[in-house]
């Protein structure tokens, strides 16, 4: 019977050295987060008991990395001279528990799915194998090491592509480069893996050995061959870069959530939408927002740690930071919420609408170049044009409330601290200075005078 402690070998000590960056390619990021992340996030879900990273190159760079990403079960072990997969797996085979199932894998391989890894672990268990390691059969095979089978099908042993004749090089079932063994067989043969160009070792070298012993072998299918991209060169590096954005798209599809230019938009891995949300170009939600069901967001918008109620519109050029709107709510084009504003259902926000640290009732509408700051707003309010709360005083914040059913005029301007009572009225322009009573007119306004024929003076050329 199969043990069921999982460690993993995770080799990311190699030179990077087709990159040509003169960086260790495990901790570029690929659309903001690292080789190292993505793939380590990745295991984290099989829960295995350690995490052995084979470091070499540029090595701190890579352990400074893990450490700032705080996981407890990382083990480093250095491999000082890149001589190979197969040296890089000797040097760590020290710290792998002996009755451990051991996955190995390549560090360049980001996107490993873990429906190609269960099904790993599964036929490995049922079968009680030595060895289990996938296998794909993409378009080009170029750089991966080709399998060999017998007439019946049985493994035998995998060529690199260098190593290869034009011939074999016509063998398109590759090793993607993701391993099972069960550890106590991989011990007994590592030592016996040949030398390559006089001091490389090949981890693959192990299969012909494993498959000379009669040693149980099988290979898992791996159903999306994209999965499997390693990053070898700059090309795959903007490949990847592609294929992270392609992945989340097919993601939302499924949930029937469509982002209308896929590559144009960023959104964080803590950001929740829930299904029916249409995304125009160049939005970015991020923190850990959330966007309910049937939200439109047209383009152009920063969302941040906020969330969006259901079947709210927003409109181009909006910004929304950590602040709560609620449902069938309108907002935009050019509406900045800015922190902790709170905003009722059905509430209409319109053009060059500025609002910090209030909350706006139900059905209430500031449709148009406003400011509305450290206020708390009832139902049904309507703010007029060009309207504002005069919150500062050159020294302290104050407080404005502007009661159910308010009509503010255009251009009031409202002197915190400051109530207007329920269903009261502004007059267009004026100053609020003192407490407004319920349904009472406030205005401040100069008698209008009216002076017929007025001339006015003609200009003069200096
Ligand atoms: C390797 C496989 C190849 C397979 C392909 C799948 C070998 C010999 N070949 O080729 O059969 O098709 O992956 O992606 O294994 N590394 C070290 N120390 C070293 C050398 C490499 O830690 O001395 C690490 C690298 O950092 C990298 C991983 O091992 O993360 C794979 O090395 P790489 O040189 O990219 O192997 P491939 O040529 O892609
Ligand atoms: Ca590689």
């Amino acid at each position: 019977m199969a043990n069921k402690v999982l460690n993993v070998v995770l080799m990311c000590a190699g030179k990077s050295s087709r990159l040509g960056l003169n960086l260790p390619k495990v901790i570029l990021p690929i659309n903001g987060k690292s080789l190292l992340e993505r793939t380590i996030k990745t295991l984290q879900n099989l829960k295995p008991k350690k995490i052995i990273l084979v470091v070499g190159f540029k090595k701190d760079l890579v352990i400074d990395l893990i450490k700032s990403l705080n996981f407890r079960n990382i083990y480093i072990v250095e491999q000082k001279k890149q001589l190979g997969t197969g040296d890089a797996v000797k040097k760590a085979i020290s710290k792998v528990d002996l009755n451990s199932q051991l996955l190995v894998l390549n560090g360049d391989t980001p996107f490993v799915d873990l429906d190609t890894i269960k099904r790993s672990i599964r036929d490995f268990n049922k079968k009680n194998l030595d060895l289990n390691f996938a296998t794909t059969k993409p378009r080009d095979p170029f750089g991966y090491g080709r399998i060999f089978r017998s007439k019946n099908r049985k493994i035998e042993r995998i060529i690199e592509e260098k190593d290869c004749n034009d011939e074999q090089r016509e063998i398109n079932e590759v090793n993607s480069g993701l391993y099972l063994f069960k550890t106590s067989s991989l011990k007994k043969f590592l030592p016996e893996m040949p030398k390559r160009n006089g001091s490389e070792y090949y981890l693959t070298d192990l299969i012909e050995i494993f498959s000379r012993n009669n040693k149980k072998i099988t290979t898992t299918q791996v159903k999306d061959d994209r999965r499997f991209l390693n990053i070898n060169t700059i090309d795959d590096y903007r490949k990847a870069h592609e294929l992270d954005k392609i992945f989340f798209y097919e993601e939302c599809i499924k949930k029937n959530i469509l982002l209308k230019d896929p590559f144009s938009i960023v959104i964080d891995e803590d950001v929740n939408i829930s299904k029916d949300v249409s995304i125009g170009p160049n939005v970015q939600i991020t923190g850990e927002s959330i966007i309910k069901e049937g939200v439109v967001i047209e383009g152009n918008c920063l969302i941040n740690s906020s969330k969006i109620g259901s079947k709210t519109l927003i409109k181009p050029f909006v910004s929304i930071d950590n602040s709560v709107v609620g449902n069938d709510c309108q907002l935009g084009p050019f509406s900045n919420l800015r922190p902790d504003s709170i905003i009722s259902d059905q509430v209409k926000i319109g053009n060059y609408v500025e609002i910090k640290k209030s909350n706006i009732g139900n059905k209430s509408k500031i449709p148009h170049l406003s400011y509305i700051g450290d206020t708390d707003m009832g139902s049904k309010v309507n703010i007029g044009a060009g309207s504002i709360t005069c919150n500062y005083d050159g020294f302290d914040k104050h407080k404005t409330t502007i009661e159910d059913e308010v009509f503010v005029g255009s251009n009031t301007m409202m002197v915190a601290p400051v109530t207007l009572g329920k269903k009261s009225t502004t007059g267009a322009g004026t100053v609020l200075s003192k407490n407004l009573s319920e349904n009472t007119l406030g205005i401040t306004r100069v008698k209008e005078k009216q002076i017929p024929n007025w001339n006015r003076k003609p200009k003069i050329k200096k």
